[in-house]
């Protein structure tokens, strides 16, 4: 079994690595108005804005807006997406992306709002329905031009292949992938002035998200040259200006850093997958309704710890880039994993998952191998009894 999950996942490797491109960057205090000199650049004269309520409220896309206008380029704003995108909705945005005789598309905001710009382009490139786009390589054609601008920094999703859709199916919901490489945006726009209110407890969660993709990128197995030093260099940056981050939300170049840090991060698991952490976070966050950052934070040192000696090696280099120090790989290793759990206490995230219960764990478990085996090469692969004995280390009794 072992043996067969492996060859499939270097088959897997190997093809992401022909497939999979990386979206030009656009970055620094102030860029989200230079998408509007890239896009005359480009000859774009009607662009599709797609966000979420809020951001209007604020006023966060004031100064591209005049910037647009000083060029005379036509902006059409779809800001309704305040959760993950129904096929409704999506819809409803291409019916007013193509009224408007939109060219571009530029999405400000979380993943579910990038998410909702990757359809409508999909929708624009192919002319079939969502549903007819479920699952993987179903797109297939070259979407218009997507500036995607994240307002957190940690997700990644200005760098993934997917978009998380909801259908309503004989009156049940159903949540389900488009994957397809040309839905990664063609630009990713890191714009620190975006991401200067987000609240310290969103801060510390979504950098730690960040700091899950890269950490779970590196460690696994098959990872690349080009997926390494994306890693490493996220990682260094990580350990670097999370604290500053955390407690000065109004620090624009700690800002800047982290952004610059997730999207490394998005670059390096859109590659090379994640692992174990997520799979655990994903299904006890959807349970317990945890914020997926926290969930990664708390199973992040477990997981990595339980790894064992199979690790050591290549956490002893994501030490290195850490600026942590130890006399041997296994020193290092631990003082690595000991350096995330002292952030997480500065930071006040919780060392267990307080809501966790004996009686989900077949059902955690359920879903942990459904996600994750034989997907995510993880550098041991894990049976029922190994999540089970995670599990008792995580619970709070
Ligand atoms: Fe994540």
């Amino acid at each position: 079994m072992k043996v067969w999950y492996r060859i499939r996942q270097w088959f897997m490797a190997v093809m992401i690595g022909i497939m999979t491109r990386q979206p030009k960057v656009i970055k620094g205090s102030g860029s989200l108005a230079r998408i509007a000199d890239n896009l005359e650049k480009t000859g774009k004269k009607k662009v599709f804005i797609v966000t979420a309520p809020v951001f209007i409220e604020w006023g966060s896309l004031n100064k591209l807006f005049e910037a647009l206008k000083e060029k005379g380029i036509e902006a059409t704003v779809f800001s309704k997406v305040v959760t993950e995108p129904t096929v409704e909705l999506v819809m409803e945005a291409f019916g007013e992306y193509k009224k408007a005789g939109c060219e571009a598309l530029v999405a400000v905001g979380g993943g579910s709002v990038i998410d909702c710009a990757k359809a409508v382009g999909a929708l624009r490139a192919t002319g079939r329905s969502i549903p007819k786009m479920r699952g993987v390589l179903r797109v297939l054609r070259r979407l218009p031009d997507l500036y995607a601008v994240p307002t957190t920094a940690g997700t990644g999703s200005e760098t993934t292949a997917a978009a998380v859709i909801t259908d309503t199916i004989d009156g049940k919901h159903y949540k389900y992938m488009v994957n397809d490489f040309v839905l990664i945006p063609r630009y990713a726009v890191l714009d620190a002035d975006l991401t200067l209110t987000v609240p310290a407890k969103i801060t510390a969660a979504t950098g730690m998200d960040a700091l899950t993709h890269a950490v779970e990128a590196y460690t696994n197995n098959f990872a690349s040259k080009m997926v390494k030093e994306r890693a490493l260099d996220s990682v260094s940056l990580i350990f670097k200006n999370i604290p500053l981050v955390y407690e000065d939300g109004s620090n624009v170049e700690a800002r800047d850093n982290m952004l610059y840090a997730s999207f490394e991060a998005g670059i390096a698991f859109t590659t090379n997958f994640v692992g174990y952490v997520h799979a655990v976070a994903h299904a006890t966050g959807a349970l317990y309704g945890i914020l997926h950052g926290e969930a990664c934070s708390i199973i992040l040192p477990y997981v990595l710890e339980q790894y064992g000696e199979k690790v050591y090696g290549r956490l002893s280099e994501l030490a290195d880039a850490a600026g942590v120090k130890g006399a041997s790989k296994e020193e290092k290793a631990k003082n690595f994993i000991a350096a995330i759990r002292e952030m997480n206490e500065k930071m006040g995230i919780p060392s267990k998952i307080e809501k966790l219960k004996r009686e989900d764990y077949e059902e955690i478990i359920k879903r942990v191998l459904k996600e994750a085996n034989p997907l995510y090469p993880c550098p041991v692969i894990w049976k029922k009894k190994d999540f089970e004995i995670l599990l008792d280390k995580l619970i709070k009794e």
